[in-house]
């Protein structure tokens, strides 16, 4: 998609600056011409030697320059099919609110033709200011989309205000490129993570999900224009700001936070793993390590199959974990449980699936369809889904 697409990718002055080079580095690589302006406090971070390395491109730090080209801040984006701000510092969202044109980068986003991403990246409290919080109001108001910020590790400490990862700001983009808000004020309920189904004060029944796929479908989702509610089971991930987050830990929460919202769903992916098992009565103490072989188990509640029966004009994503006999599981799953389309992966592969950041799936829907997917990011995987397996607006 991003062969002979021009991107200005616009950097900012904050510490993500760094990870902006993965973002380059991305977009070179799918094809894009990646012209990188930079601001001034930006290239006290990392220096625009770096960027155009990786870009082949010189990169513009200063307005003023003496040249007989066209005055570049106009022209620039003539051609341009995209302007991504990443990170974009508070700083820079408060100069796009006052309509400033102080530096080139603020100049080119002020006269642009084209769509701006802006990938939010800052210290929590700055983020949360109020300040900041109007100013973002303002700029989307005025058309400009947003990426994250996530909640997660930052340079001081854990919170708020994370740049979105890489992969989920190219999608982001990419969505926005293709002219797709395919999901505007679609609600979408998505899970993730691995249940965790208690047996005592210390231990529990779970399983080896990361929770990355149900992640990477919630940005990619919130990308397309949906309204999305991220139900999730416990992970070490990143939270994306820009979806409403619901934290669960066992399947029966899951089931009920699901259940709850699902009158009202347009789509329902479920991408959490729920344990199967849990333990028949969940002990108040800690178990005697002798008395744990006598631990009574009994299946969860098949959320999926729920979902299904009660389906009335909801779209319902299942996927189907399986280490043998794949498609044919899917397809039992798929015509039981009144499942409209089922993403099945195979997990005894080390190199996909569980943990990884990438997958391959198979997908089947209720029409018959089997499609095989290469192997892919799990954003890449998010975007085929929503592009290419949801119905129509
Ligand atoms: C060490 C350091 C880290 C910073 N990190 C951020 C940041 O992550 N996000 C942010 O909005 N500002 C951050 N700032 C403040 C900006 O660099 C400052 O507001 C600057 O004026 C932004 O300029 P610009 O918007 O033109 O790039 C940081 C400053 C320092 C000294």
């Amino acid at each position: 998609m991003w062969r002979d697409k021009n991107v200005i990718l616009g950097i900012t002055g904050g510490i993500a600056a760094y990870k902006s080079v993965g973002v380059a580095r991305r977009l070179v690589e799918a094809g894009a011409t990646v012209q990188v302006v930079m601001t001034a406090a930006a290239t006290e971070f990392i220096t625009p030697l770096t960027f155009a390395a990786v870009t082949g491109r010189r990169v513009r730090t200063t307005l003023f320059t003496a040249s007989d080209e066209p005055i570049f801040h106009i022209s620039a984006t003539d051609n341009t099919d995209i302007i991504i701000v990443a990170p974009a510092s508070a700083d820079f969202i408060a100069r796009m609110v006052a309509g400033l044109a102080d530096d080139a980068l603020a100049a080119i986003v002020l006269a642009a033709a084209c769509p701006v991403l802006l990938a939010p990246a800052m210290n929590t409290r700055m983020w949360q200011n109020q300040a900041t919080q109007d100013n973002i109001l303002v700029v989307k108001e005025r058309g400009i989309r947003t990426v994250g910020p996530a909640v997660g590790a930052l340079a001081e400490g854990f919170g708020e205000g994370r740049m979105a990862e890489e992969a989920d700001i190219v999608d982001a983009a990419e969505a926005m490129v293709k002219g797709k808000q395919t999901l505007k004020n679609k609600r979408v309920i998505i899970t993730a993570g691995g249940t965790q189904e208690k047996i005592d004060i210390v231990r529990y029944l779970g399983n080896r999900s990361s929770g990355k796929m149900g992640y990477a479908l919630a940005t990619a989702a919130a990308a397309r224009g949906a309204k999305v509610t991220l139900i999730s089971a416990p992970t070490g991930l990143s939270r994306p700001a820009d979806v409403e987050f619901v934290p669960v830990v066992s399947a029966e929460e899951m089931r009920a936070a699901v259940v709850k919202r699902y009158p009202k769903a347009d789509i329902v992916v479920m991408a959490a793993a729920v344990a199967d098992l849990r333990a028949a009565d969940a002990a108040i103490g800690k178990i005697k390590k002798a008395q744990l072989g006598m631990l009574k188990l009994e299946p969860t509640p098949d959320i999926l199959a729920e979902l299904g029966a009660k389906k009335k004009s909801q779209w319902l994503i299942g996927f189907s974990a399986e280490s043998s006999d794949l498609i044919r599981n899917a397809q039992g799953k798929l015509e039981q449980k009144k499942i409209d389309v089922i993403v099945a992966n195979d997990i005894s592969r080390n190199d996909i699936g569980l943990g990884s950041d990438f997958n391959q799936a198979t997908i089947l829907t209720a029409d018959g369809k089997v499609n095989d997917t290469p192997r892919m990011s799990k954003q890449a995987l998010a975007a085929l889904i929503f592009d290419e397996y949801t119905p129509k607006a």
